[in-house]
This record gives C-alpha cells, sequence and structure tokens, in this order.
C-alpha cells in the first residue's frame, strides 16, 4: 500500500467482515491482537467503523499476544491499559471476551497461566485471524531471535535490541523490562489467518529477511512462510527492499 492509513483501512475491512460473516452464522470471531506503535491506526478505524458503521464485537473473542513482565495492569505502560485505551473501551465487546496475558502472577504460577492461556484459545476453536507487528530484529510477538517454530505461551527474556526499542517510552533502559509473557509461535502458526503489519523504512530490512530470506529461528516472522494463509501489509517505504 501507499502508505500505513490506507493499508490499515483495508486490513479493519477484512476484519469487519469476518466478525459480519460470524454473525450471521452465529458464531464468535475469534482475533489475535498486537500491540506497539503499527496496529494503532487499524484500532483506530475499527473504533470509527463501530462509531460510525454499527459494527458490533458482541461476538468477538481477544487474545493479545504479550505482556510485559512484571507489569501492573494499570501501569501506563501495560499492554491492558493500552489495548483498553485504543480499542476494547470504545467498542461494545464483553469484558470477559478479552484476554491479556497476566503481568502480575507469581513467577512460580506462570507456566501453569501460560498452559491455561493457550487452553483457553483451544476451547474457543482457535485463532480466526492474527493481528501481527515485527519487531527491528524479526520477532512477532516477543518471540525473540532463536525462538523454535514449536515454542508455547511462555515468559521471556527480551533481546537488547527490543529493550532499546522500548527504551524511550519507559523513560532509559534501565527502567525498561527484562522479561516479558509471549504467545508461543505454535498458536501464531495454528491462527487460520495472519496478518502481519509493518510501516516504515525502518522495517524494510527485516521485512525483506523475514519474506525472501531463509526460514530461520534467527528471524522468527520467517516462519510465517510455511503458513498457509499469512499475508505482509506493508506500506511503500517498508516494501522498498523487496525484490
Ligand atoms: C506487540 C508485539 C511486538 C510488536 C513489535 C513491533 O504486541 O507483539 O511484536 O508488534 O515489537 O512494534 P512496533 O509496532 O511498535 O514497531
Amino acid at each position: 500500500f501507499e502508505d500505513s492509513s490506507t493499508a490499515s483501512k483495508s486490513v479493519a475491512k477484512e476484519i469487519a467482515a469476518l466478525i459480519r460473516a460470524k454473525q450471521i452464522t452465529k458464531e464468535s470471531c475469534v482475533l489475535g491482537l498486537a500491540t506497539g506503535s503499527t496496529p494503532k491506526s487499524l484500532y483506530a478505524e475499527l473504533v470509527r467503523m463501530h462509531r460510525e458503521e454499527g459494527l458490533s464485537f458482541r461476538n468477538v473473542i481477544t487474545f493479545n499476544l504479550d505482556e510485559y513482565y512484571p507489569m501492573e495492569p494499570d501501569s501506563i505502560h501495560s499492554y491492558v491499559r493500552f489495548m483498553k485505551e485504543l480499542l476494547l473501551d470504545q467498542i461494545d465487546i464483553l469484558p470477559e471476551n478479552c484476554h491479556i496475558p497476566d503481568g502480575t502472577l507469581p513467577k512460580e504460577e506462570i507456566s501453569d497461566y501460560c498452559a491455561g492461556y493457550e487452553a483457553k484459545i483451544k476451547a474457543v476453536g482457535g485463532i480466526d485471524l492474527q493481528i501481527l507487528g515485527i519487531g527491528g530484529n524479526g520477532h512477532i510477538g516477543f518471540n525473540e531471535s532463536g525462538s523454535l517454530q514449536n515454542s508455547r505461551t511462555r515468559l521471556v527474556a527480551l533481546d537488547h535490541i527490543t529493550r532499546v526499542a522500548a527504551a524511550k517510552e519507559f523513560s532509559g533502559l534501565n527502567n525498561t523490562p527484562r522479561t516479558a509473557i509471549t504467545l508461543g509461535i505454535q498458536k501464531i502458526m495454528e491462527a487460520k489467518r495472519v496478518i502481519l503489519m509493518a510501516w516504515g523504512e525502518g522495517k524494510a530490512n527485516i521485512i525483506r529477511a523475514a519474506v525472501e530470506g531463509e526460514v530461520t529461528t534467527k528471524v522468527p516472522a520467517s516462519f510465517l512462510q510455511g503458513h498457509a494463509n499469512a499475508i505482509f501489509v506493508v506500506d511503500r517505504e517498508a516494501s522498498k527492499f523487496l525484490t
């Protein structure tokens, strides 16, 4: 797409069409959602469609990819707060249908919690559509370089490059979390449809590596080359190194 705004509108249209199709058949629509700067314009468009076009989210169930750990949900840095402000509190989705990894758990409870998170996704029939951004190192969710294709939902150490990218929001690297809970690559790969979005020339190198490079744990997004129904939605700048 020429720019991120047109691109986001196109993704929003696809999501709206899926939600409405599922309403006709009285099914729920399970969305996997990302945070970060990339999906902001998508969420703004979905909120607009809710307000101006009557798009209802009553049949939607959401699972977010990740959350920093430790993290209180009411912190300005939390992804719970991000999702509420930009999307969830702005639409008619049922609060009990919204899932975001819990950054407040004692460490020893995290692995059971993560298994439960995956079980909840399974219980609702899996993710119909997974939205992804991409890190400068090729991470998806917080599955950093080195993550395996069958990795499960888990507590991970954040890469230095990921922490540097987040440091501005946390007013310095020392305040930036070192760990996070992320959905594993296995569940992302099991989603029926995956849309990875990327904007700006800062993402151009990694988009080329993910789309045209070898499939490697070094670039977790490259695993999507093996997904039967995944697309990358990019603006002109992010696409500039694609051959
Ligand atoms: C966020 C997430 C991350 C981001 C990625 C890109 O939930 O899973 O993988 O999508 O770090 O971040 P932005 O969009 O801020 O460039």
